[in-house]
């Protein structure tokens, strides 16, 4: 079996520098189906708050309504955490949200300080610098083990040139935006940045609200929401998507997919 190129020896010292709890045990494979299975497999047979799945490729890398993550080996970053929370459960439709602006603030620690208005994160699983996708969020859950455990599969594009020619109008990476950037580097920044978050969402998760507020990319903008048009306001304190529907009427939304329109 290949060994991942993951340097797992300076991902340790970054961690130490940075005090991280989340990314141990640290678990890397050159190739696998998706790093969301190995991590859900994982979290099934108990492993704990914190473990942390990283590959330098995957075969079957998922995003949300059944789409597929495609990025070639040693590409992106791709990494899976599992998570076990004391949360109340309306608190739970927060995570993505707060997985994104973890990616959102590393990536802010890594770009020109005047990129930062651009870095901005859409709804509800999405980052996008200057308008293109740069990173992906995939939250899934399982119980097992002492408490119900979360998955948090994240993608970020990194060292890639070439997108293919359907994204290319559509994504970037931290190449393409001249940010040389290793992987061990950004998945410590993550990780530091989530823990940051985490530790909100149970008390304060009116300060998750307006931190995305603050960097929403749909703000005021106007939407189509799974065919219902509207201008994007916001999420609630549960993370639903808030729309003004063109009625006049508000609709508070779950999970679905949106496309801007203007
Ligand atoms: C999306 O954009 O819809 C979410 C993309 C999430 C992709 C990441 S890559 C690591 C982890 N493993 C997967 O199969 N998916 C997530």
């Amino acid at each position: 079996m290949t060994e991942s190129c993951f340097d797992r020896a300076e991902f340790e010292r970054l961690s130490r520098q940075r005090g991280l709890g989340l990314g141990r045990p640290l678990v890397t494979t050159a190739l696998t189906a998706s790093t969301n299975d190995d991590a859900l497999s994982a979290a099934k047979a108990g492993a704990p708050h914190g473990a942390t799945f990283v590959a330098d490729q995957q075969t079957h890398g998922r995003g949300r309504r059944g789409r597929r993550w495609v990025s070639h080996p040693e590409e992106a970053l791709l990494t899976s955490i599992v998570l076990r929370l004391e949360l109340e459960p309306v608190r739970f439709g927060l995570l993505p949200l707060v997985a994104g602006l973890a990616v959102r603030a590393a990536l802010s620690e890594l770009l020109p300080a005047e990129l930062d208005p651009v870095i901005r994160v859409k709804w509800p699983n999405d980052v996008w610098v200057s308008q293109k996708k740069i990173a992906g969020v995939l939250a899934e859950s399982r119980i097992g083990g002492s408490r119900p455990a979360v998955v948090v599969g994240i993608g970020v594009n990194v060292a890639s040139r070439e997108l293919p020619e359907e994204l290319r109008e559509t994504a970037t990476s931290l190449a393409l935006l001249d940010v040389p950037c290793k992987r061990e580097r950004l998945l410590a920044g993550v990780l530091a940045c989530l823990e940051l978050r985490l530790g909100l969402l149970s008390h304060d998760s009116g300060s998750i609200v307006s931190e995305f507020r603050q960097h929403d990319g749909l703000l005021g903008r106007r939407v189509r929401v799974d065919g219902t048009g509207g201008i994007a306001d916001g999420i609630d304190h549960e993370g639903r998507l808030c729309l003004r529907l063109d009625s006049g009427e508000r609709s508070d939304i779950r999970t679905a997919s949106v496309e801007l329109q203007d």
